[in-house]
């Protein structure tokens, strides 16, 4: 988004135009943006290779994902809507990786019959459902097991998803216990560890915390997982004060990690991909001279 001859553009068109022709309230991508973005991660993380599966919840615009496809992601998806979504725009399931805390019979059905490459359980009773509706199947399915890592990811308290007090995944000693039941159970399979600390990172202390407790975990587990799931967070620099994330010194800490656990990485980014991305144009529709202060009101 730049100003020329004071008129705003994106993408080169001129925003004034664009209200006109589509009529307001509007969001407006910019492709060129979100193309830059996924090919500064790519680029980051090409000596580790990983998968990376854009988080739906961030944005679920099927035009978006449809460009998101064809720039080579996978995706992570929460429910069944977004995994229908993310199908409709052509991502295969063998890129698409099932998070979140309350996945539905119906929904681990579906990501069951569709092939998906991972269910990322968040609890023993939500493994135990999943291994229920396997054995229904008579099906093997491959899933992973969300670790709480008791990490403080240093950002906003109510993103922040790592900390023991958090809702999210299991803390050491059931990981490890229910590392055994998985691999003990003829319709499990365990493929992965994942983890997600919270969002709007900028820091990379936290995720170098994170992957010496994963590496800790791995070596008591006696587990080779070959996936490890990292999750996303990778904060943008809202401020426009040069306060950016350091993919490459987080893609070197993770190199350090590889040598000694050897697996596929996963990332499951979104506001790094697409927060920057969009605009919302509004007309002022009426002002109001209020007690204090003016107010706007946009349409
Ligand atoms: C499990 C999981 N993965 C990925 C993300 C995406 O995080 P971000 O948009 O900060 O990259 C979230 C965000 O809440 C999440 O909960």
């Amino acid at each position: 988004m730049i100003y020329k001859k004071n008129k705003l553009l994106i993408d080169r068109l001129i925003v004034e135009n664009l209200a006109k022709k589509f009529s307001t309230p509007l969001y407006c991508y910019s492709y060129k943006k979100l193309r830059e973005n996924i090919l500064n991660i790519q680029n980051n993380f090409k000596k580790i290779n990983p998968l990376i599966c854009f988080a739906v919840k961030s944005n679920s615009n099927i035009k978006i994902l449809k460009e998101i496809k064809k720039l080579e992601l996978g995706a992570d998806v929460v429910s069944i809507g977004e995994l229908m979504k993310v199908l409709k725009a052509g991502i295969k399931p063998q890129k698409i990786v099932f998070s979140g805390v309350g996945k539905t019979q119906t929904e681990i059905e579906y990501a069951i019959n569709k092939k998906i490459l991972l269910i990322n359980a968040e609890s023993k009773s939500e493994i135990l459902e999943i291994e229920k509706i396997a054995k229904f199947k008579k099906k093997k399915i491959n899933i992973g097991i969300r670790l709480n890592p008791n990490t403080d990811a240093k950002t906003i308290s109510q993103i922040s998803t790592g900390k023991k007090e958090n809702k999210f995944g299991v803390d050491k000693k059931t990981f490890l216990d229910l590392v055994l039941y998985v691999n003990k159970s003829k319709n499990l399979s365990l493929k992965c560890l994942s983890v997600h600390i919270g969002s709007q990172i900028l820091n990379n202390k936290p995720y170098s915390k994170m992957l010496k407790i994963i590496d800790k975990i791995i070596k008591k587990s006696n587990h080779v997982f070959e996936y490890i799931d990292l999750g996303g967070g990778m904060g943008i620099d809202y401020a426009h004060n040069n306060n950016k994330f350091n993919l490459k010194e987080y893609s070197l800490n993770i190199q350090k990690f590889l040598k000694k656990n050897n697996s596929k990485i996963i990332f499951e980014p979104g506001r790094s991909i697409i927060g920057n991305t969009a605009i919302l144009i509004s007309k002022i529709i009426y002002i109001k001279k209020g007690y204090k202060k003016r107010f706007c009101y946009f349409g």
